[in-house]
């Protein structure tokens, strides 16, 4: 009922009354004022007027199940959609669901991870109601040793997604932080789980910093968030349906050829290392190369001083700009 009546707010631009809702709804009027009453509380700014009604001023940055499916865009990724207000990981809650049978295109969405985990065994912080916490479970029929190519199509999908809502440039980090003025606002963890020739499931865990004014001591310098690079409170779910209509787009180009050969001009079009050089990070040393581009395996293409190519593999080594974080 409140959903209806919030849809009923959106396609009208005046006031709508109380009278008419209640009649359009076959419900009572104290039924109409309850909803209202409790749509002012979730965050949407609804004015009541004495014998005009109410009309909606500002949607809010709410983010619920009814606001991102009202929203979705996509045939399959998100049906269906699971949301928690807290949860301890969206990765973990997947994980532990996934033995269960749940279908391929399931997401999982949190306004709070109480156990929010990043790369390399490092924890990501996940404060309430500010930024979007988001996992998606996908059973691709591909070899396991591609599955790590599904990051890199999730940070281009993000990355669009970022710029679309916001208007704001969104870079590529290789091969998934993605960077806004040379911050990072978003980072992905991609978990598997497969036979030697067979993948069970792939969790990609996407975590953006929407909102958020304030960063744990670590990550301050090399931070930002949406709302800090707009000057604008972002609404989240908007973003989330925009997150999901371009992953499931850029995922249904990469599976026709099981490599990103459909995706590397938009993404080598947002890779920020392009031409910058950087410092490679191996186990046996370290040194520096010019980043040129992505290839269709999704390795970097670097040059060496002496000018011959080299092709750096994600997950071998870490890639760090000589200057600042990018
Ligand atoms: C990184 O270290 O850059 C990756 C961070 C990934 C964070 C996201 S938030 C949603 C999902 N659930 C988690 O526990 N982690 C990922």
């Amino acid at each position: 009922m409140k959903q209806k009546i919030l849809e009923l707010l959106k396609e009208q631009e005046d006031y709508l009354s109380g009278q008419m809702i209640s009649e359009k709804l076959h419900v009572s009027r104290t039924a109409v004022w309850k909803a209202i009453k409790q749509l002012k509380e979730e965050g949407y700014v609804i004015d009541s007027v004495n014998n005009r009604g109410y009309r909606l001023v500002e949607a809010a940055d709410v983010m619920n199940e009814a606001e991102v499916v009202s929203q979705l865009a996509t045939n399959w990724l998100g049906r269906p959609l699971r949301y928690f207000d807290e949860i301890d990981s969206t990765n973990e809650y997947l994980k532990r669901e996934a033995a269960g049978g749940l279908i391929h295109g399931t997401v999982a969405l949190a306004n709070e991870q109480t156990a929010g985990k990043g790369r390399l065994g490092r924890s990501w912080s996940s404060p309430t109601g500010s930024s979007i916490y988001i996992s998606y479970l996908l059973r691709p029929d591909i070899a396991p040793i591609h599955a790590s190519m599904l990051t890199i199509v999730a940070a281009l999908a993000t990355a669009r997604a970022i710029e679309d809502t916001t208007g704001l440039n969104a870079g590529i980090k290789w091969p998934n932080d993605i960077v806004v003025n040379k911050h990072k606002v978003c980072g992905i963890l991609t978990e598997m789980s497969s036979d030697m020739d067979r993948i069970q499931y792939v969790i990609v865990g996407i975590g953006v910093n929407v909102n958020m004014t304030e960063f744990p001591e670590e990550i301050k310098e090399t931070a930002t968030s949406l709302r800090l690079e707009t000057g604008e409170v972002v609404r989240r779910a908007p973003l989330v349906a925009k997150m999901l209509f371009f992953f499931e787009h850029y995922y249904e180009l990469f599976l026709k050829t099981e490599d990103l050969s459909g995706l590397l001009a938009d993404y080598n079009a947002h890779l920020v290392n392009k031409g910058k050089q950087v410092r490679i990070v191996e186990r046996t040393g370290e040194w520096t190369a010019i980043a040129e581009e992505m290839d269709e395996k999704g390795e970097l293409v670097v040059t060496l001083p002496d000018g011959t190519k080299k092709n750096i593999i994600s997950g071998e080594v870490s890639v760090r700009g000589l200057y600042g974080y990018v």
